[in-house]
């Protein structure tokens, strides 16, 4: 049975798509069957970031209230074991079924080991759709202090949801500024109550990448966030990596 994880953050253009192809792609590099489902209703790009913007793949919406069945979600040119959902374009969020939406993700898990859920921004019906079905979450902020404020926040959302597994991921952090940043995560875990499951360092390969049409694990291996990338994948998988600020 596998798990559905949503990448998250409340905030706009924290990375969580990039986190999310990353992750995706890790996971997939291991073995995993993985199924990334783009939630960004109307704004979708995880296509981009996983260099499947040339591909056509069907919605979740094509097989959650179209009819096409669940196996003919997108595969992955370089990741065989990866599946793929982008989001529709002509509906909004407000207008999804949800329970249509989360019958679609308990059938996932029926064949995939992680079902991977890339949130729109805010914290509105698009959330909303994507946190009530999902089980794990990994919030993604960056790693100033208002940004690990917004996403304590987003935090104590989900806890009101009655979610328990959050945990977060400090996106675009400065080398330089790693030992100030390790105070304000210490800060953070200790307010907020959120275990840090990874720090990605500001990479440039992240945006080159997604501009060359390219999976960041394909384009540049052993780059800092693709190293990042794949130690959360192992912490997803149970393994224990600990987390090194280097
Ligand atoms: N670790 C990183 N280093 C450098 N740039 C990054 C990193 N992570 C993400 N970016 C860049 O930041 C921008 C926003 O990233 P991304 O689209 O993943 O964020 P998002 O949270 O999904 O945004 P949105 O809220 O609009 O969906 C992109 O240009 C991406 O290439
Ligand atoms: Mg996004």
């Amino acid at each position: 049975m596998g798990e559905i994880f949503a990448v998250l953050s409340g905030k706009g253009g924290t990375g969580k798509t990039s986190v999310c192809a990353g992750i995706a792609t890790a996971l997939a590099e291991e073995g995993k069957r993985v199924l990334c489902i783009d939630c960004d209703i109307g704004l979708r790009n995880l296509d981009i970031s996983l260099g499947l913007a040339d591909c056509s793949a069907l919605s979740f919406l094509d097989v959650a209230e179209g009819g096409y069945p669940l196996e003919q979600a997108a595969v992955h040119p370089l990741f065989p074991q990866l599946q793929f959902l982008t989001a529709p374009m002509n509906r909004e969020a407000e207008k999804i079924d949800a329970r249509a939406f989360s019958a679609l993700l308990q059938q996932a898990k029926q064949h995939f080991d992680y079902v991977l859920l890339d949130a729109p921004a805010g914290v509105d019906a698009g959330f909303r759709l994507v946190a009530a079905p999902a089980e794990r979450f990994l919030l993604v902020t960056g790693s100033g202090p208002a940004a690990i404020r917004d996403a304590a926040r987003v935090g104590e959302l989900l806890e009101l949801m009655g979610k328990q597994d959050v945990r977060l991921v400090v996106n675009r952090v400065d080398r330089d500024l790693l030992s100030t940043v390790q105070i304000t995560i210490d800060d953070v875990m200790d307010s907020a109550g959120l275990p840090l499951w990874g720090i990605v360092l500001e990479d440039a390969n992240v945006t080159l990448a997604a501009s060359f049409g390219k999976p960041l694990l394909k384009y540049a291996k052993r780059c800092p966030a693709a190293k990042a990338y794949r130690k959360i994948a192992k912490r997803i998988q149970g393994f224990h990596e600990p987390i090194t600020l280097r």
